[in-house]
């Protein structure tokens, strides 16, 4: 009904509909379903043996500090937490965490907060054009698109679940001046296909010729190889690159999830420059959250400066990685299920892999056998458990097997 004595065309009305992100809708689907043999794979969230996102122990322990001992809540600044900032330093860039005093960071909402300011401040600085390896987790595509940054695609990985080395170098060679690229640190979402060391060189001396510069997004460290070997194609690019920026998120690796817990870093040639871009970075922050949230945030430096909470922490961060590697393991072993080879998911890295599935399948696996994953075929590893792996791999033999109707 429309309101006597009012203008006949309303600002709302030029606004198209738009559909709900798909990722975080299956959250909604998967809860709806009554069925008690469900399997979730949608949204990245760690998951025990028994289907659990517990609390980490240790932050458990650290918010009880914080319940205790926290002397006040009013205002940081838009940097936010800089004991949490600086407490992770060391993990990310290693023994000298400054590089030289090269390196200064920001708390940021998340990993999506400290993405969304890298691009934010390339494109002040005057970046044009950001090249990305695709798939990509579906929020980086559209962060470009709500700050107009325009996205130049390449291949990351190929059919056989390895890493396409050649397309990445290829774009990085073919970048004209003021165009960046955006790597995933570790634990590439959504293939799980990471770069090996000899990758990461090859990629490290194309960048440091061509002068592309680096956004690397790191929102799953440690739960990779480990908390040093997950970083350490970071590291090899930081030390060829005069400058970069890095989106770091304590999401996943601290089970932090909806307390939004994240850093952005910038590398810098010299200290003056360094400056400048951190208070542009400050300025960006101000106008976009004003300040981040702080609870997570405290409670990861808490940690970070106790080593026995510290160690509590390293020693659950093992546990689910070892958790997922045994997912992986039985994947691998399965092999061939139907028309999807499982042999690649048993040496990819990380939350996710993806499957060889069409949109039918997807959403035939889904009401046929309560199983919920993303539209693109990406699993969540550690959504699989010993007591529900098997029924995944058999109707995944069912779905795509020669009888089924769902190709
Ligand atoms: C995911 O990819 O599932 C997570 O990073 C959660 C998110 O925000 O999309």
């Amino acid at each position: 009904m429309r309101c006597r004595g009012m203008r006949a065309f309303m600002m709302l009305d030029r606004l198209d509909p738009q559909s709900p992100d798909a990722l975080l809708a299956l959250i909604k689907m998967y809860a709806a379903d009554n069925r008690s043999d469900k399997i979730d794979l949608g949204v990245g969230v760690y998951r025990t043996d028994e289907g659990d996102t517990p609390v980490f122990d240790a932050i458990k322990r650290a918010e009880q500090q914080l319940v205790d001992e926290q002397p006040s809540k009013s205002y940081l600044g838009p940097e936010g937490d800089m004991g949490f900032v600086n407490a992770l330093m060391p993990y990310i860039f290693g023994e000298d965490a400054t590089m030289g005093g090269r390196i200064a960071g920001m708390q940021t909402p998340g990993g999506t907060g400290a993405v969304r300011l890298a691009v934010a401040l390339g494109q002040k600085a005057g970046m044009t054009k950001l090249h990305m390896g695709t798939p990509s987790w579906p929020n980086h595509a559209q962060i470009l698109s709500d700050i107009a940054m325009e996205m130049a695609p390449f291949e990351h990985a190929n059919a056989d679940g390895t890493a396409n080395v050649g397309a990445v170098l290829a774009a990085i060679r073919a970048a004209g001046p003021n165009e960046g690229i955006l790597l995933h640190g570790c634990c590439h979402n959504p293939t799980g296909v990471d770069y090996s060391d000899e990758d990461w060189a090859a990629i490290c001396d194309a960048i440091a010729e061509t002068g592309i510069f680096p956004i690397i997004d790191t929102a799953y460290h440690g739960l990779g190889h480990g908390l040093d070997e997950d970083v350490a194609g970071l590291r090899s690019v930081l030390a060829k690159v005069p400058e970069a920026f890095i989106a770091y998120s304590c999401d996943k690796n601290f089970g932090m999830y909806r307390d939004r817990v994240g850093a952005f870093y910038i590398l810098a040639n010299v200290q003056e420059t360094l400056d400048t871009a951190f208070s542009n970075a400050n300025a960006l922050a101000r106008a976009s959250w004003s300040m981040p949230p702080d609870h997570g945030a405290a409670a990861v430096r808490l940690i970070l400066r106790d080593s026995k909470l510290t160690q509590i922490w390293q020693d659950e961060l093992s546990e689910m990685r070892g958790r997922m590697a045994q997912v992986r393991v039985k994947l691998g072993e399965a092999g061939m299920q139907g028309s999807v080879d499982m042999t690649p998911l048993g040496s990819q890295k990380g939350l996710f892999s993806v499957l060889p599935v069409s949109k039918d399948q997807v959403a035939q696996l889904r009401s046929d056998h309560g199983i919920y994953m993303a539209g693109s075929g990406r699993i969540n590893i550690a959504g699989l458990t010993m007591g529900n792996i098997d029924k995944f791999i058999s109707a995944i033999a069912e779905v795509t097997g020669p009888d089924s109707d769902g190709a």
